[in-house]
């Protein structure tokens, strides 16, 4: 008998075979640091500094089952010498810290890419700024430098002043054109906070996403490319920036016998035994990014026949070195799924990103801005088959919560919202699964 298909998700944790998240989870508990700081703590800090300031060709990690022996494969760029990073409880807390010294504040404003996780633009918000929504350009899906430009100078034109900062997302692992943004940033002078926190480990032209910009944001959620759980880590250009993210995640304390509060302050450091996970995961980091290009070339293959499905793929320029955290596709609106008719008739229960936390009710099954019916009939198809396909994200100017923000606006999120999907990408998705997952799509598509 067949053994019954297990549900094949977009991107589970995996932990190494040879379990040295929990060889470091048990020190921590063997030594009694069970606390936001400690060894392991500040070795996976290390450790992240090694991997996001190594050369390609230093392969950091090279021998991913033995990490004794990395440091020695590691081989410093020396343009990111001074490189420090800082582990925070989450992604989210990374850009608000990063935001935070960047120095936006109360009326400020800050440019940041509406094709996102909502975690890119709502720090902007905790800090009583207001994000300024700049759409993408169609090559790489991320932040469009000409509507960056243009957005800059309106705001200026309009408030009187440039905006604090520039917030552009490596989406589903994709690196933004990072030339482009650096000249227009360094042009009016404003810092770059990259949001890598899909795109732990893409690069561009060899170096890492997250070392470009004043600082670079990685995220250890569970659905990431390395997980600690939940985590993030704030990449930073030198280590007075560090000190300063450091002091704002322990809830910025003076140098007193006593506590003394100048500013205010967040406690956002990371546990000791989620970094003992984190240096676990470093270990099989580099196979985790092998394995998701690998996904994605059997995509591309396997999608090569079937017409409608366009694959999202990097730029021909081989500077373009994406993860493929997540990989997405397109599907044309001509196209007709499997059970289209019924797509968006009921009410759904449920939200998508599954389990965790709760999901406020509503009382209609549509929104004015949603994917076309053959995306959402392809989903529930998908589901049938236990596979777990998404919507991309919904662009940021188009949710109800930032309606009256400014944005700077060509169509290209929008219809790509319209048309585009996930598919299953992480450590555990098999060549088996990735065929079985094209297959499916083949069957819902209505002949
Ligand atoms: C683009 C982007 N930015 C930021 C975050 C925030 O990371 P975290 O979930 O660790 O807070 C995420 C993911 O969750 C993300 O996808």
């Amino acid at each position: 008998m067949s053994e019954e298909r297990k549900t094949i998700y977009l991107c589970l944790a995996h932990m190494s075979d040879e379990g040295f998240e929990q060889k470091y989870v048990q020190e921590a508990f063997d030594t009694n640091w069970v606390v936001p700081m400690g060894p392991n703590v500040t070795a996976f800090e290390e450790d992240l500094r090694k991997f996001v300031t190594g050369n390609v060709e230093s392969a950091v990690y090279q021998d991913s089952r033995c990490p004794e022996a990395t440091s020695a494969a590691w081989n410093l760029n020396p343009a990111l010498k001074d490189t420090k990073v800082v582990c925070l409880s989450a992604g989210t807390a990374a850009v608000h810290l990063a935001l935070l010294a960047c120095g936006v504040g109360p009326g400020d404003e800050v440019c940041v890419q509406s094709f996102t996780f909502c975690a890119s633009s709502h720090p902007i918000t905790y800090l009583g700024a207001t994000p300024v929504f700049i759409d993408s350009e169609a090559e790489t899906w991320n932040m469009d430098p000409e509507l960056l430009e243009k957005a800059i100078l309106d705001r200026k034109e309009k408030t009187g002043k440039y905006p604090k900062a520039i917030v552009p997302v490596a989406l589903y692992g994709m690196p933004y054109k990072i030339d482009e943004i650096m000249a227009i940033a360094n042009k009016y002078g404003i810092p770059v906070v990259e949001d890598a926190a899909e795109g732990m480990g893409s690069r561009f032209n060899g170096q890492v996403l997250g070392t470009f910009g004043k600082f670079g944001v990685l995220s250890f959620n569970g659905n990431k490319m390395i997980t600690t759980s939940g985590g993030g880590a704030l990449i930073c250009q030198n280590a007075e920036d560090a000190n300063t993210i450091m002091w704002y995640a322990t809830q910025a304390r003076d140098a007193y016998p006593y506590y003394e509060h100048t500013a205010i302050g967040y406690n956002y450091r990371m546990s000791n035994v989620c970094a003992g996970i984190g240096r676990g995961q470093m270990t099989v980091l580099n196979d985790h990014i092998a394995h998701h290009k690998h996904v994605q070339e059997l995509y591309k293959e396997l999608f090569k026949d079937v017409p409608g499905i366009t694959l999202h793929e990097q730029p021909a320029d081989p500077r373009y070195d994406a993860n493929f955290w997540l990989c997405a596709a397109t599907i044309g609106p001509e196209i007709r799924i499997k059970g289209q008719e019924n797509a968006y008739k009921e009410v759904i229960k449920t939200a998508v990103g599954g389990a965790a936390g709760v999901i406020k009710a509503v009382d209609s099954a549509t929104t004015d801005c949603q994917p076309n019916e053959n995306v959402e009939a392809l989903r529930v198809f998908m589901l049938s088959k236990k596979v777990e396909c998404r919507p991309v994200w919904k662009p940021m100017h188009k949710q109800p919560v930032y309606k009256n923000n400014p944005a700077y606006i060509n169509g290209v999120s929008e219809s790509l919202f319209k048309i585009g999907f996930c598919l299953p990408a992480g450590p555990y998705v098999s060549d088996d699964d990735v065929k079985y997952i094209v297959d499916c799509i083949k069957e819902a598509i209505v002949k």
